[in-house]
Order: C-alpha cells, then structure tokens, then sequence
C-alpha cells in the first residue's frame, strides 16, 4: 500500500483514537495510522487504563510530535471520549476530525477512502451495510445487535442511513460546529446514532462508504447491557418526539 497525501483542500486532519485496556493494540494502530496517511496527526483520549495504555502513549508521544495523548481522570463512555478530543481538536484549529477504534476494528488503510470522500461531503461514514462493506469474525449475536439496530434506526427516526451505528468516521469542523457538542448528551456508543442523525438534520451530506470492520484480536469489547440500553431507550424517545412534533405541524425537534 502506498502512503496517501490528504488532499490538500481537507486541511489538517486528526485522527482521534479513545482508548480503555487497549494495551496489546494502541502501539499497533498508531503505527499503522501514521503509515498508511503520514501527514495526519493523532490523539489518544485515555480514560486512565488501568493496564498501563496511557503511558505506552506518552512513548509514542515523546518519540513522534504528531502523536498527541489526553488523559482523562476515569472511564467515562466512547462518546464522551470523542466529544472531549472533538474539543480540544477545534481549539486547535484542525479541519477534519477521524474516529477510529484502537483495536483494529477500522483499518487505517482504508481511511484514505474516507477522506477522498470527505471532498464531496459533510460528514463520511465508513458503513459495514453497504454494498462492498462486510464484518469480518465477528460472533452471530453481535452481528444480529448491530444489524437489528440499524433497522430500528430506521424505522424510528426515518434515516436513510444502512450504517448509523458504525464508529468509523471522517467529519469536517464545520460539521461539528453545526452539529453543536453542547446538546450531545449520549455516552456511550448511542453518541454514534446521535451525531449522525444531527447531522441530517442540519441538512448536512451524511455519505457513506463501504469499509471493512474486523473483529479485534486482542483486549475485549466495551459494550454493555447498559449501552445497548441507553441506545435504546434514545432512539426510541427521539423517534417519539420527531413524530409528536410532525403531529403537532411544527418543526422537526
Ligand atoms: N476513552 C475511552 N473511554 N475509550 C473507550 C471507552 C471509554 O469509556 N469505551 C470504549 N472505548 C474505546 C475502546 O478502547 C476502543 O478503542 C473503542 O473505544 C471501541 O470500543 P470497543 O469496545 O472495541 O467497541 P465495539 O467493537 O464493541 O463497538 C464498535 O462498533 C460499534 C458498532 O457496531 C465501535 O466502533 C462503536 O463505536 C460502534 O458503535
Ligand atoms: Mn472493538
């Protein structure tokens, strides 16, 4: 694979990276980011893993002035994580912020895919359920989690989204800025379906290219009981409040 340039009317990209327990895989995914786009710079938003995931950053960090690490006090959700290092890339002055999971799960080889179709679009989603996109071992229930919350996605809030859960992800500052960090209140993987589904709202192009996804070698998954119900239970309120809104004739909430 041959190292991709940004193209140059993106800006500066950062690629975000939220970390817990990821010991076995920050090294790694850093690396293979750092080869596959050279020019693009990263930041680890640790919550304070225990295993020791935090320090191994700060080497990387020392070693390479385009990584950067946050350390945050305690393990606070995916989407807290992200909305913090969202933050500390617009004060930054960067023009384009990736999401990508530590684990290996969003190949970093297919982010050039990613930013090519940032050009023509607002906000890129790296999408399973499109033609062309795939998991790769991961276990049936699992799979039947992600494709039965998909569906009632859009079902509930009428997105034409095949993909509105998936973690891999190209924004333009714009489109946060727009989108607004400050009413996001989803913590954990919801934030996912939150962000996406603000961003059609805003009238903004959600596009959504093939990719990917493989099932992380080492470490374990983050995902709880209380996350699928947390996401759960919001899509299912704003989808009942999207149609007492329409009921009442007055503007999408
Ligand atoms: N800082 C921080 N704090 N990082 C976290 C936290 C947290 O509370 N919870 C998870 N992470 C990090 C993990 O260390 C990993 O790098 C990344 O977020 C994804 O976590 P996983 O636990 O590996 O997620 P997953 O594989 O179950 O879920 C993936 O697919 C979902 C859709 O099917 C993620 O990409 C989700 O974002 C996505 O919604
Ligand atoms: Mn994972």
């Amino acid at each position: 694979m041959t190292p991709m340039d940004i193209p140059a009317a993106l800006g500066r990209v950062l690629v975000i990276i939220p970390t817990y327990n990821e010991r076995d895989n920050v090294e790694k995914i850093v690396g293979r980011v750092r080869a596959a786009v050279p020019a693009v710079d990263v930041l680890v938003v640790d919550d304070n893993s225990p295993d020791g995931t935090g320090e191994l950053a700060d080497a990387m960090a020392a070693a390479d002035s385009q990584v950067k690490v946050m350390h945050r006090t305690a393990k606070d959700g995916l989407g807290a994580a992200y909305i913090a290092g969202f933050r500390w890339a617009l004060e930054r002055g960067y023009d384009v912020m990736v999401e990508m999971d530590a684990d290996g799960s969003h190949q970093p080889e297919e982010l050039p895919r990613l930013l090519t179709a940032l050009q023509d679009a607002d906000l890129v989603i790296g999408a399973r359920y499109v033609s062309g996109g795939k998991t790769e071992n991961w276990p049936l229930s699992r799979q039947l989690i992600s494709r039965g919350g998909n569906t009632y996605v859009r079902l509930m809030l009428g997105t034409p989204l095949r993909d509105a859960t998936a973690g891999y992800r190209a924004f333009r500052a714009a489109t946060l800025e727009k989108i607004g960090l400050d009413g996001v209140n989803s913590r954990g993987y919801c934030f996912q379906i939150d962000l996406a589904r603000r961003a059609l709202r805003q009238g903004l192009r959600v596009v959504e290219v093939p990719v990917t996804f493989v099932e992380r070698v080492h470490g374990t998954s983050k995902m709880s009981r209380d996350i699928v119900a947390e996401a759960m239970l919001n899509v299912t309120r704003w989808g009942v409040s999207d149609r007492m809104a329409r009921l009442r004739g007055g503007r999408r909430r």
